[in-house]
């Protein structure tokens, strides 16, 4: 189990794995997706996505599955009508399910709450309510800065309802991630909390949302829920959530929107500095959601109790906590907090509590618990688990069976479901009554989706072979594009293989002997920490932004935990001072960029460097200083300028080397 993951490991496991896991005969008796539902979607893929369209209401129906003609920008569902928080909550109340309870949410103190299908309905009427007294109408913008408490669950679903998007940005990002992600898409207001319990103890959020927004004056207001007491700063722009929405009318009546009405941005990282701001709108992308939620995890909405552990920061938490779950009347638990607080079984112990049955969650999470023991888990009834799946990263096969094992009792299948922001749902994965499970793979396009593993001159590679992930067919949950930027949207995405019109996702893939996909991770200059992608230039930025430094260079070097570490390389300023290359001033840079971006973003390491290595054109060459950063020998240096500078690195490495 210390073995570390990433692209040779991943080649490596291609080689030696052959475990396979068919489906029970009881579990594919009683399964949502048949064989069958690839045939079908083959023989007729526009009927098929038409067909999966009728899982929602439509307050009018399209007259058109999906409009090509402006690729790559589509359009799904032409002409249809609906309201997406209606078909997440009051259809549900209207169909007789009002006191199925929709969230079981976990405070990490301990205190629960347990909302059902009609207290929601009332609290995302009276949060819709609020937000139109506050101005917000359809197309509006508002960001969402909020740890996981059930009003952020009632804030986006009030967001959807008004036809307004919202941007949601992870709490864990930094005032001035927040004020960037705030100016790009010009909020008007802003959504947050007093604080939020991390790891024990209440931490302060409202003071980087006051920081934020002085440099933000689009923001007319600030909506604040009150979750840890903590004493905060007032400004005329802040309204307390209890003082307004408690105080609203807990009826609201829905307006149907255009199935491509904009639904929410949610900023990512790409390879330049500047987070893009992913658009996806209505009808397509809560067909998609629903379709692979139900399918994907053979959701029962009657007796399953699904837990999906992410934050609602990331999409995973849009697509699968929000949007495709309560479309599809789950009943789910939403936790607050982190999985080692106040001990280390605390998910096993909700699991128990709450008789989960589908757990959702990130490989860079089950490698923790791996090295936590499994004896933790050992100590826990988690017999209710019958449907396991991973998403973020690639997933070792040493991780995935520890996660059959001790936590699935090696009986309930396992979903690895490859998917991004960009995609707005998931694309490949085995469907769990249907497919063999293969440790480490992602497996097959979901039926609908097509996608496939070509080489440089976009030629299908054969079985065996190894290449770029990219999607051949247009899907109905896709991007519709960057905000503010068509052209870097055409750019980024559409243009690598533009003469045969694929979608490129930034991976790179190869499919084994019998033809199945497994993801190799990241070919772009994204690393990919805990499942969460930054990018190598925003690092680089942030550490560059600091005085002492003159430039810099980032690299994601393979963690045995973390799928990917942090590894920065960087030159000091003339006239810095010796003690800029000593402990504590690496560690001041390392909070530097913790600021600058978020804890997440914290480099691992931190190396002095005398130079750096660049190509005569100037470009870094990182993949040089990903061999430093993992104990290899370096490798090809002939196109280095100067080739004199690895061996100055590895020397200068004997003295400036930190680690904490
Ligand atoms: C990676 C997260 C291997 C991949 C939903 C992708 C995966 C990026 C998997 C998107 C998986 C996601 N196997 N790699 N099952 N799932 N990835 O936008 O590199 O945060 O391009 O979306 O995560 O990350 P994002």
């Amino acid at each position: 189990m210390t073995q570390s993951p990433g692209q040779g490991q991943a080649l490596d496991n291609l080689l030696t794995e052959s475990r396979t896991f068919p489906p029970s005969d009881d579990f594919a008796a009683q399964a949502n997706a048949k064989p069958d539902l690839y045939e079908e979607a083959k023989a007729d893929r526009e009927a098929f996505w038409a067909k999966q369209a009728e899982r929602l209401h439509w307050d009018t129906k399209w007259t058109q599955v999906l409009d090509w003609s402006d690729a790559p920008f589509a359009k799904w569902f032409v002409g249809g009508k609906l309201n997406v928080a209606y078909n997440c909550v009051d259809r549900h109340v209207e169909s007789g399910h009002g006191e199925q309870v929709a969230i079981h949410w976990e405070g990490e103190p301990g205190d629960s709450r347990a909302i059902t299908y009609a207290e929601l309905q009332r609290e995302v009427s009276k949060a819709a309510n609020a937000l139109t007294s506050l101005g917000i109408g359809a197309e509006d913008r508002v960001a969402i800065y909020m740890p996981m408490v059930p009003e952020a669950i009632f804030a986006m679903l009030a967001c959807a309802r008004l036809g307004a998007m919202h941007s949601v940005v992870f709490g864990g990002f930094s005032a001035e991630a927040l004020r960037t992600r705030i100016e790009d898409s010009e909020c008007k207001l802003v959504i947050t909390t007093d604080g939020q319990y991390r790891r024990g103890n209440p931490a302060p959020l409202k003071p980087s949302v006051d920081e934020a927004v002085a440099g933000a004056p689009s923001v007319e207001k600030v909506l604040v829920v009150k979750r840890t007491n903590t004493e905060v700063a007032w400004t005329d722009k802040d309204v307390w959530w209890h003082e307004l929405v408690d105080s609203q009318s807990d009826q609201h009546t829905p307006e149907a929107f255009d199935s491509e009405h904009p639904l929410f941005i949610l900023y990512t990282s790409g390879t330049t500095g500047k987070p893009k701001g992913i658009l996806h709108t209505s009808g397509g992308y809560l067909t998609q959601a629903s379709y692979t939620h139900y399918n994907v995890f053979d959701l029962k909405s009657d007796t399953d109790v699904y837990w999906c552990t992410a934050d609602i920061g990331w999409v995973t938490g849009h697509s699968y906590i929000v949007y495709g779950p309560l479309s599809n009347r789950v009943t789910q638990v939403v936790y607050e907090g982190t999985p080692n607080t106040p001990h280390e079984g605390r998910h096993w112990e909700i699991v128990q509590k709450y008789g989960v049955s589908i757990y959702y969650t990130a490989p860079t999470l089950i490698r923790t618990f791996m090295k936590w023991g499994a004896d933790i888990p050992a100590k826990y009834d988690l017999s209710s688990l019958r449907v396991l799946g991973s998403v973020g990263e690639p997933i070792n096969p040493e991780a995935w069976i520890w996660y059959r094992e001790n936590v699935g009792g090696g009986q309930a299948p396992i979903v690895d479901t490859w998917w991004q922001t960009e995609t707005g749902a998931i694309m490949i994965s085995p469907l769990p009554g249907v497919v063999s499970t293969k440790p480490g793979s992602a497996q097959r396009p979901l039926p609908g989706i097509g996608a496939k593993v070509v080489n440089d001159e976009g030629v299908e590679v054969p079985h065996g072979g190894g290449g770029y992930l990219v999607l051949d067919e247009p899907w109905p949950s896709m991007l519709r594009g960057i905000w503010g930027d068509e052209e870097r949207y055409k750019d980024t995405y559409w243009s690598r293989f533009a003469e045969q019109g694929f979608y490129f996702a930034g991976d790179g893939a190869k499919y084994d002997d019998d033809g199945d996909i497994w993801l190799l991770g990241r070919v772009d200059d994204v690393m990919n920490v805990s499942g969460h992608r930054i990018s190598t230039t925003e690092v680089e930025s942030a550490l560059v932004s600091h005085p002492t430094v003159a430039e810099a260079a980032v690299v994601g070097a393979s963690d045995a935990t973390t799928g990917q570490g942090i590894v920065a390389f960087v030159i000091l300023r003339g006239g810095a001072g010796d003690e800029a290359g000593g402990a504590e001033a690496i560690k001041a840079l390392r909070d530097h960029v913790a600021k600058e971006i978020g804890p997440i973003a914290k480099p691992r390491q931190i190396m002095v460097v005398p130079e750096l290595p660049k190509t005569r054109s100037g470009k870094i060459m990182r993949r040089l200083l990903r061999d430093v950063a993992e104990n290899r020998a370096v490798g090809d240096v002939t196109t280095l300028a100067d080739s004199s500078v690895m061996d100055l690195i590895s020397a200068g490495l004997q003295s400036g080397k930190s680690e904490d």
